[in-house]
């Protein structure tokens, strides 16, 4: 008897980013159809397009990987929309984005008894742009000493916004001169300030489902240098630590397409910026594991599908982690297992890696295949020409191309 037969669709919503998408169609026609419990499913994708939508219309896409959103209001009601009405799987959910920025996820990651960096939130410089601020603001608002505030968090310290993102207004404040010059150019931007780590390593990890790569990031690099290609660049205990923040913050939030920034002294993991679900995933920042991340996404991405795993809707039920974060018999190492355990119970971590063995076999032999061929190499080219000077190009070529080589040399090794 033939197989039953099922079709997805995966949407792409895009902004003017054209490498990631051309490697993910590239690696998910690699894909082939799954058979699974009988069924036979068969995976495409298609770049979303926008235009206006009935709340009644159908949705085509069974699961949809975002770009956009976080910029976009439109399609990110359009994504609200599919994911409510038409339970479209959400890699990932505007309900929760919207409402955890920055400054959440550290008092969140606080509450969890994370090495969170000391952080103050003060209010805005300038006045609001509503009329009735000013009544509000001579009634209710205490007056405070920015310079105690400066002083108790201890020089230097990082002045930045509390929903931040790509550096923008971030600034290290260096005396009480700086301090007021940082403060006065904030403007209307509401800022925190927050005690320096003093750091060793950089580690920046990015995580799709449940996949996590740990790497070692220079922030103070140019964009195509940041991130060094070095295996074991943290003791066994941070990477093991560094590994869990990623994973228990993207737990927590519902996150499954997020990038985490951790500052590493010794063996202590301070994360300090991990709200990013929206990460940069570019060839030209990622190059070496470039090809791991697309085929993460394609993966889970085709996990999701097959086995009918239902998106979170919203913002997640903290309290079975406060449990564990509020128990004053745990320590801190316990605790981190603790949550460990809740997130890959959450991102079904064991029966993912099973599931991939059955029925995706062939996958990685596919995509090293893929990146030595011509259609990578045009990819790879098109993406640097379309990105640097003409000047720059034949460097650049031969920097992507010996990056991404020597992954494949690696994973054959
Ligand atoms: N507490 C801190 N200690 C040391 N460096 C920091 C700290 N906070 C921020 N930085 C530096 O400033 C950069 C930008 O800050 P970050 O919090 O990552 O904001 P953004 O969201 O703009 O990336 C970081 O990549 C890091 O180099
Ligand atoms: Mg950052």
């Amino acid at each position: 008897m033939a197989n039953d037969v099922r079709t997805h669709l995966i949407g792409l919503l895009l902004g003017a980013e054209e490498d990631w998408p051309r490697a993910f169609e590239s690696i998910l026609s690699l894909v082939g159809p799954v058979e699974a419990d009988g069924v036979t499913h068969s995976i495409t994708s298609e770049r979303v397009r926008i235009h206006p939508f009935d709340l009644t219309d159908p949705v085509r896409h069974g699961l949809v990987i975002d770009r956009l959103a976080y910029w976009y209001y439109h399609p990110r009601e359009w994504l609200k929309k599919a994911s409510l009405m038409n339970d479209t799987y959400l890699l990932n959910s505007p309900f929760t984005f919207q409402s955890m920025e920055k400054h959440s996820a550290y008092v969140a990651m606080l509450r969890l008894g994370m090495k969170i960096p000391k952080t103050v939130l003060v209010p805005y410089k300038n006045p609001v742009d509503n009329v009735r601020w000013a009544y509000t603001s001579s009634k209710y608002n205490d007056p405070f000493d920015l310079e105690t505030i400066a002083a108790d968090v201890g020089y230097p310290l990082f002045m930045k916004p509390f929903d931040g993102g790509g550096w923008r207004g971030v600034s290290k404040v260096k005396d009480v001169e700086g301090l007021h010059q940082a403060y006065d150019e904030s403007g209307s931007m509401l800022m925190h300030l927050q005690a320096t780590v003093d750091y060793d390593k950089f580690a920046r990890a990015l995580t799709i489902g449940p996949e996590t790569m740990v790497m070692d990031f220079r922030p103070d690099e140019p964009m195509h240098n940041r991130y060094a290609v070095t295996h074991d660049f943290l003791s066994p205990q941070a990477g093991w630590e560094a590994e869990t923040v990623s994973k228990v913050v993207n737990a927590f939030f519902g996150w499954e397409f997020n990038s985490a920034e951790m500052l590493v002294a010794g063996d202590e993991v301070y994360p300090i910026d991990y709200a990013n679900a929206c990460p940069d995933v570019a060839i030209t920042s990622l190059h070496y594991y470039f090809p791991w991340a697309i085929t993460a996404l394609v993966r889970w991405s085709t996990y999701c599908l097959v086995t009918g795993r239902k998106s979170a809707i919203g913002v997640r039920n903290p309290r079975e982690y406060f449990a564990i974060g509020d128990d004053p018999d745990r320590t801190y190492q316990e605790k981190m297992q603790a949550y460990r355990e809740l997130a890959d119970a959450e991102f079904e971590t064991g029966r993912y890696w099973e599931w991939c063995d059955k029925n995706l076999p062939h996958l990685p032999e596919r995509v090293l295949e893929w990146v030595e061929s011509d259609d990578f190499d045009r990819l790879l080219t098109d993406t640097v020409r379309g990105h640097y000077p003409e000047h720059e190009h034949d460097k650049f070529i031969a920097h992507f191309r010996g990056l991404t080589g020597m992954w494949v040399t690696d994973q054959r090794g």
